[in-house]
Order: C-alpha cells, then structure tokens, then sequence
C-alpha cells in the first residue's frame, strides 16, 4: 500500500503542498518517497529511499519548481526500497510521470511485450508499465485523457494513479479500479489523493472517485468519466466535518477498527499475490525433510492454523513453534533438510530473527513471509512472500491475522495441487471459496457489529473469560484470548476445547463467561458436548456458530452467526473477526485504548 498525492494551484509552487501532504499520508507507507512537477515544459523529479523526513533532509522535498505536480509515499510490493524504485515512474523519454497505489497483476507479461517493442526499464516495480503504455499511446496521437484510459484498460489489478504529462503540462490525469482515490477542491487549487487527510487542512469539499472511473483535473475544476464509456458522471462534492485526527483514522474512533474494517480489501490484496514467489515457496515446502512454521504472537496463532491447513490439504506435517523457544526446542535438531516459515508482519521481531538466524546457521532453508519488504526478513530469507495487509498501526495485530491466513491458505492449495493429494474439484472449490472470503468478511462487518457492541456492554464487567475451539478453531479461540488480554486487559484462557476438562474446567462457577468457536465441521459433534460440559457448571456461553445451526443455539446464552458454507480450512478467517470486534468494544466500554495498550509495543526488537 502506498500514498497519492498530486495538486494543480492556480499559483505558487506545488512541492511543498505536495511535501506536507504525503507527510500527512505517510501512515500509508514510508519506506521510500518522490515528487515530480512540471516547470517550462520539463518533468522534474526528486525520489529516495527512505522516510519522508530523511529524504527531505537529503534533497529538500520542497525545492522544486512548478504549480503542478505528484507525490507518493511508498510501501514496497514489487521491487524493494530503493531509489529506483521509488515513485514517480517515467517513460523512456521522460514525458511522463506515474505514482500509483496497489497492484498490477498483469505487469510482467505487460513489461515482456514492452521490451520487444524496445522499452527500457530502470525499475523492478509493476508501476513502471503504466508509464511506458502511456508513453506508447501518446506516441499514437492520443490525448493524455485518453492515453490513461486505454493504458489502464490494459490493466488487472489494482490501482490509484495520477499521471502528469509536458505534453499536456497543464492536467493530471488520474484512474481508480479498488484503490482509493478522493479529489479535493479548493478555490485556488484542487488536489487528488489516495485519502481525504492529504488535503484536508487545505479544503474540506471532497469528491470521491469510484471504481472504474477517470478524472481530468485543470485550473478549471474536475471532470469525471467513465473508464469503460466515457461517459461524463456528474458528481457534487461532499463536504467533509472530520476533524485531521479522525481523517487520518477515515472517520473511525481508532486504528484498531478501522483496520478491522480494512480487512475485506486486504484479503482482496493477498489473492493478486505473483504466482512465482508461491510456486518458488511451494518447491521449497515440497522438497523439505521437515517444516517448521516459527513466528510470535498472532503470527504464531496463523501458523498454528496454518499447521492444519498444511495436514488437511497437501499431507504436510509440520511444526508450528512460538519463535522464542525454537532455539531451545529444535536449534540442534536442524538441518540443511529442514525449512524453516517464518512468519512476522514487521519482519523485525527479534525472538523470530533469532530463529532465523539459527536455521541459517546450520544450512537451512529460510522462508518468509512478511508485510514489510525490506525488512529484517526479507532480506535474510531464501524467498518470501508479502502479506499485502498495508501499515498496521494498531498495536493489535487483526488484519495481519486473516492476511498471513489467506495467504499460507494459498500456499497449502499450490502444494496439495503440486502434490496431486486433493481432487482436482476440491481444489477449484476451495480456490472458489478463498476468492469469496473477502465478500464474506465485508457482509459479516456490516451484518454483526451492531450485535457485538451490545455483547460487549453486557459482559464488560466480568473478571475472566474462556476461549474454546477444537481442531483448527483453537487457533481462532487463542487469537480472541489474546485480543482480549491485550487490549481491554480481561484476563483470559484459552486451550483447545477437549483440554478443558483435563483441568481449566476447575475455574467455572455460575455465570463464568466461556466463548465456543465452533463452525460446523469435524468437530462440531465433540463440541456439542464440550458446551454441554461447561453449561452443567453454569457457565454463560457465548457461541461463534455457523448460520442456523440450531442446535448449538439452544444452548447458548448468546450467539453471533456466521455465513454458512464455508470449508473448515478457511473458517478461520471469518470467525476471529467477531472476536477481534469483541475484543475492540470490551476495550471501549473498559475505558482501555485499544490503540496503545499498556507495556506493548507494535514491533517487538528485543529478546
Ligand atoms: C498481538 C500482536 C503481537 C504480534 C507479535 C509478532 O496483537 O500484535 O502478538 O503478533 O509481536 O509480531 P510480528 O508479526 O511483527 O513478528
């Protein structure tokens, strides 16, 4: 995920407009930053790795001529942080300057066809195709209009762009299929921006682009077009009453809720995911002696999920270990056979490094899988892969639990395909559902907050909980336990359910609160009486349960539904989101801020 920014002033010099505005933007990404404006018929560039403040201590973001110009601050996908590949990307002959947020799924075959036609690429981003199409389309005799319109058709994927020209030195064009884009209009400029806070200080009348649409922007206002049959769309600007704060947080109370919110557009971003980094991870998977799925916290509970995924789907038996006690557990019993996961969404923590750096040491396999390329992880590991879940700025981790899943799902089907171990039918099935999950997720947000935030009001007061589930479910059951724990400070246990009775059983008294995730699979039957166990000791059940299922209804205190058909491996995507919305609201209602909660820190480099 990335950062757009670009503005037309009637007068004065954009760059530094451009500079606080990506300022403003930089929660979105920030491992690289560049502008480019448009001053006597030249394209002007400034670009560098780094944060915002570094590079502008290096460069001075705001010296550069011009009344127009574009802005990006980036979160590396394809091509890791450098200057090359930071935005804005030109053609071959510089007439042209693209920033773009989201993906090009398309980008390698498009980049083939472009280098026969003689194309030079100077970066390893998917982003730098939109400039050379564009370049060609110009070359054509096309406007800049629709230059961008047909470069864009040629697209899939994702995107937000602006694109700034010297041939029509007086517009930005800019395009939107899934990626934010918002127009700002002021009475001395107007701007476009990936989100309402980049501009927000300056104008608070917004219009937002939908998907599929264009948008011409010049000293005259906007014009917006269909892609598809550019046909003019009226749109009346909104204006906006968000104070900055809560624009930067779109108008939720807290990060932690807005990215419980982000996560169907997430889960969207981990299915364009390049087919050969999974194919590159699968061999190593397939070829390993022994597989061992390391990582901290809920990274480690998506491993822990992920270790059924791998049984149930390719056959693959592996370990998942809590990263701080690999060492220990398994350092000497590795080898150069042995392929070690590693999962973290910083790619910093250091208990998961320490277990790299071990494997490494005695000629393992180091895989990664990461939100952050250019990190720790990326740099050490054989091959990796990006969660694509964007900055996480609630200390909370919530999207990079159902992201790390989608994507370690996608890796188990690449195998159990490779493997020949599922039916062919099986496997388009659940490659079917996998692309559904993110609908799914977006129904269940809309249809159960209302009820979650009333659950929490009724249990805010209680001293403990017990989170349950069998088989796969108890990954889901540690992850709500941890939520909770952490962020409304409610003292929580959690173990797989049939442990229960081998001990924990002991804590129930009337009334002692104990939530049951339990979708409808092999477990369901076992789980019925696990219920029954806790309810003969009067405890209030609260039940994460699929949609009709009747029978666990009847037994429970309180319920919350979830859509039904769903494959066992996948469930655990749409069920911790209730638990991730119980956790928030438990937090509100206790007064706690689920932002930053106390003692934690959103990426742990300590041992
Ligand atoms: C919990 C949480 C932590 C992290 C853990 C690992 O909400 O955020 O438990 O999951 O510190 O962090 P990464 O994934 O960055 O290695």
């Amino acid at each position: 995920m990335c950062g757009i920014f670009g503005c037309i002033l009637k007068s004065g010099n954009a760059a530094p407009i451009i500079h606080k505005a990506l300022k403003r933007l930089e929660y979105r990404g920030y491992d690289s930053v560049g502008e480019a404006t448009i001053y006597e018929g030249k394209l002007l560039v400034k670009k560098d790795k780094g944060k915002i403040d570094e590079v502008h201590a290096a460069h001075n973001l705001d010296d550069l001529p011009g009344r127009i110009g574009l802005g990006h601050t980036r979160w590396a996908t394809h091509g890791g942080p450098s200057e090359t590949n930071a935005h804005p990307h030109g053609d071959c002959e510089t007439q042209v300057m693209v920033v773009h947020n989201g993906i090009i799924e398309n980008f390698l075959e498009l980049k083939n066809e472009l280098e026969e036609m003689g194309h030079v690429f100077k970066s390893k981003t998917d982003t730098e195709v939109i400039s050379h199409i564009v370049e060609e389309e110009l070359k054509e005799g096309c406007s800049l209009a629709d230059a961008v319109r047909n470069a864009v058709e040629k697209l899939d994927g994702s995107y937000a762009i602006a694109v700034i020209s010297n041939k029509e030195p007086d517009k930005i064009v800019c395009a939107r299929k899934e990626s934010p884009l918002v127009i700002g209009v002021a009475n001395d400029a107007v701007y476009c921006a990936s989100d309402i806070p980049a501009f927000l200080p300056l104008t608070n009348t917004a219009v937002i682009v939908e998907d599929g649409e264009l948008v011409v922007l010049d000293d005259k206002g906007y014009e917006v077009r269909k892609i598809s049959d550019r046909i003019l769309v009226s749109r009346e600007p909104t204006i906006i009453d968000w104070s900055p704060e809560m624009a930067e947080k779109q108008g939720y109370p807290h990060y932690m809720l807005k990215e419980i919110h982000e996560q169907p557009l997430c889960l969207r971003n981990t299915l364009r995911l390049q087919e050969q980094y999974l194919d590159l991870m699968t061999t190593f998977l397939d070829r390993a002696g022994e597989v061992f799925l390391v990582a901290c916290g809920t990274s480690y509970h998506a491993c822990l999920a992920a270790s059924y995924i791998f049984s149930k789907l390719a056959m693959l038996a592996t370990h998942p270990i809590i990263a701080s006690e690999f060492v220990e557990q398994h350092g000497r019993a590795i080898n150069i056979d042995s392929v070690l996961l590693a999962v973290s969404q910083s790619g910093e923590t250091a208990d998961t490094l320490e277990a790299v750096q071990c494997a490494r040491e005695r000629a393992a396999t180091v895989l990664g899988l990461t939100n952050v390329i250019g990190s720790t992880l990326t740099r050490v590991a054989r091959a990796y892969v990006c969660q694509q879940s964007r900055p996480e700025i609630g200390v909370a981790a919530t999207k990079t639990f159902t992201s790390q899943l989608s994507v370690l799902s996608q890796l188990a089907l690449r195998l159990a395909k490779k493997r020949g171990k599922v039916s062919h039918v099986e496997i388009e099935q659940l490659e079917e559902k996998l692309q559904q999950i993110p609908d799914i997720v977006e129904r269940l947000l809309e249809a159960q907050e209302g009820q979650i935030k009333k659950l929490a009001r009724k249990y805010r007061d209680k001293k403990c909980f017990f989170f349950l589930g069998r088989g796969i479910s108890s990954s889901s059951a540690l992850e709500g336990r941890l939520k909770l724990l952490e962020i409304a400070y409610a003292p929580a246990i959690a173990f797989p359910a049939g442990e229960s009775k081998h001990g924990p059983i002991s804590l129930i008294e009337p009334g002692f609160p104990v939530i049951f995730v339990c979708p409808r699979d092999g477990t369901h039957k076992t789980i019925r009486s696990n219920i029954m166990e806790m309810k003969a000791r009067g405890a209030s059940i609260i039940a994460v349960i699929e949609e009709g299922d009747e029978a666990i209804k009847g037994m429970a205190d309180d319920y919350v539904e979830i859509p039904k058909g769903l494959p066992e491996v996948l469930s655990p995507i749409p069920y911790v989101i209730p638990l991730q919305l119980f956790a928030y609201y438990m937090a509100t209602e206790r007064g706690c801020d689920p932002d930053q909660p106390r003692n934690l820190a959103k990426s742990v480099t300590v041992k």
